[in-house]
C-alpha cells in the first residue's frame, strides 16, 4: 500500500427536499452576498431556480447570477462571471446544476481572488493563492465537482480543455437532492453513469501495490452504479436508484476510491481532447468510447487486474489457464453496458474523423511536452493507435 492522503472537507447535506435549506445554510455561515452560476436553462424550466432564489431572498441573502453555462463550459463565460461577481463584491460562489457550472464557477471563485488571467492556473503555470467559498445544488450525478479539487475548462480560442487540481476547488458544501435529477434526459443520466464508473475504474487500473479495502470499496461502488444505473434508466423517478447513483458520483471523485494507489487518469485525458476539440461530445459519452479501446490496447500489460475487475464486478467466472480471457470478457462486458443504456461506441458517431487524430494527439502531449502514464506509458504514436480504435 502506497503512503496516501485523504481530504475531503465538503460539507454534505443530502436527501429530499434539502436545496430549499441552502439560504439558511449560507446565513449559517455569515454570508450575505453570492454570486448564483448556473447552466442553460434545465433549473428554471423544473423549479429549481425559484425554490433558491426564494431561499436565498427569506434569508435575507442578497444575489446577483450569471445564468447559460453551455455542456463543456468556456473560459470566456468564466471570465464574464469573474467581472460580475468582483463587481457585486460576492462573499461565495454558488452553482446549481451539473458539473459544467460547478466547474464555470470554481474558475471564477479562483479568478475572482486573483488577478490576471486563470488560464495560467488550467495550464499549471502557476498556483491560486485564494478563491471565494464554494457551495453547489447538484442536480447531475455525474462528475463528482461537488466534492472534488478539479475544474475543467475549455479556453475555446486555443480548442484545449484542461482540469487542473486546487485544495481551493473543494466546494464549503453541496447539497445533494436526488429528486433533483428525475428530470434529467436519460441520455444525460447515461452520461453520468459512465463518468462515475470512470472515475472509480481509472483508478482500480493501476500497476501499484493492492489495497484490499480500496478495492473492495472501488468494486462495491462499481456494483451499485450498474444495478441502480439499469434501473435509473427504467424509472427516471426511481429515488434510491437516484440516490445511490448521487451518493456514488461524489464518492467516485472525492479520492475514495484512490487511497493507497499510484493511478492515472488516461482515458480522461484522451477524452478531454475530444471534447475540447468537439464540444458536441459530452464527457460521459466520449469516455464510453474512449474506454474499451484504452483497456484492449493495454490489455497485454494489465491482465491480472483487469481479469479481478471481471470476476469481482461481472462476475465472470476466472479461467487460470487464459486469465487474458477473462480480463477481455470483462472489458467487453463494460462496454456492452454502456451500449444498454443508449451510449456510443464509436467517435464516427459524432461525425469525427480520422484526419482529426494527429491534433487531438498533438493536444494530448501538450505538443510534444508530456507523455501519458500508467498501465503503460503513452506517447504520440500510441495515443494515435488507440484513437483510431475509438473511430
Ligand atoms: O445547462 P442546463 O440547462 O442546466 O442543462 C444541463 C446540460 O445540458 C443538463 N442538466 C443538468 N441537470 C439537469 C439537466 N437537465 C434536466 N434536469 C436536470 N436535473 O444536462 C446537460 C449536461 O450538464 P453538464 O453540467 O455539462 O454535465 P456534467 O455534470 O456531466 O458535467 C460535464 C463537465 O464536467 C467536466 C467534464 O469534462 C465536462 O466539462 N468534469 C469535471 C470534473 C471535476 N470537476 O471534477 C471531473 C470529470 O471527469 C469531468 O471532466
Ligand atoms: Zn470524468
Amino acid at each position: 500500500m502506497k503512503n496516501f492522503e485523504f481530504y475531503a472537507p465538503t460539507r454534505v447535506i443530502f436527501g429530499r427536499g434539502t436545496h430549499e435549506q441552502v439560504g439558511k445554510i449560507i446565513r449559517e455561515y455569515g454570508f450575505s452576498r453570492v454570486f448564483l452560476h448556473y447552466g442553460g436553462g434545465s433549473i428554471k424550466k423544473t423549479g429549481l431556480y425559484d425554490a433558491v432564489v426564494s431561499s436565498l431572498t427569506e434569508n435575507g441573502i442578497a444575489y446577483t447570477e450569471l445564468g447559460g453555462v453551455q455542456a463543456n463550459p468556456t473560459l470566456s463565460f468564466a471570465k464574464k462571471g469573474i467581472e460580475l461577481c468582483r463587481a457585486f463584491g460576492a462573499e461565495l460562489v454558488l452553482a446549481v446544476g451539473g458539473g459544467s457550472a460547478i466547474d464555470s464557477a470554481k474558475i471564477i471563485a479562483v479568478g475572482a481572488k486573483n488577478e490576471g488571467d486563470p488560464w495560467r492556473f488550467s495550464m499549471k503555470e502557476d498556483v491560486p493563492k485564494a478563491a471565494l467559498p464554494i457551495a453547489t445544488i447538484l442536480t447531475l450525478a455525474a462528475t463528482g465537482s461537488e466534492m472534488s479539487a478539479s475544474a475543467v475548462i475549455t479556453n475555446e480560442e486555443l480548442g484545449l480543455k484542461r482540469g487542473y487540481n486546487s485544495p481551493f476547488h473543494r466546494p464549503l458544501f453541496s447539497i445533494l437532492n436526488p429528486e433533483l435529477t428525475f428530470t434529467l434526459p436519460p441520455y444525460q443520466t447515461a452520461c453520468g453513469i459512465v463518468d462515475i464508473m470512470m472515475h472509480t475504474l481509472e483508478r482500480y487500473m493501476t500497476q501499484s501495490s493492492e489495497f484490499e479495502l480500496t478495492d473492495r470499496v472501488a468494486e462495491s461502488v462499481l456494483k451499485t452504479v450498474i444495478a441502480a444505473g439499469a434501473a435509473a434508466m427504467k424509472d427516471p423517478s426511481d429515488y434510491d436508484a437516484r440516490a445511490n447513483l448521487m451518493w456514488a458520483g461524489s464518492l467516485s471523485h472525492n479520492d475514495l476510491t484512490g487511497c493507497g494507489r499510484d493511478f492515472f487518469m488516461a482515458s480522461h485525458q484522451l477524452e478531454h481532447e475530444v471534447s475540447g476539440m468537439f464540444p458536441q461530445v459530452a464527457h460521459g459519452a466520449g469516455l464510453a468510447v474512449i474506454f474499451p479501446a484504452w483497456a484492449r490496447y493495454v490489455l497485454p500489460h494489465n491482465v491480472a487486474r483487469t481479469a479481478q475487475y471481471a470476476v469481482r464486478v461481472w462476475n465472470c467466472e476466472m479461467n487460470f489457464d487464459h486469465p487474458e480471457k477473462t480480463a477481455l470478457e470483462g472489458i467487453e462486458r463494460t462496454a456492452a453496458f454502456f451500449t444498454s443504456i443508449g451510449m456510443p461506441s464509436r467517435l464516427s458517431e459524432f461525425g469525427i474523423t480520422a484526419d482529426a487524430i494527429p491534433l487531438m494527439a498533438e493536444k494530448c502531449t501538450n505538443f510534444g511536452k508530456r507523455t501519458l502514464p500508467g498501465v503503460v506509458t503513452l506517447d504520440k504514436p500510441e495515443i494515435e493507435d488507440i484513437f483510431r480504435l475509438c473511430l
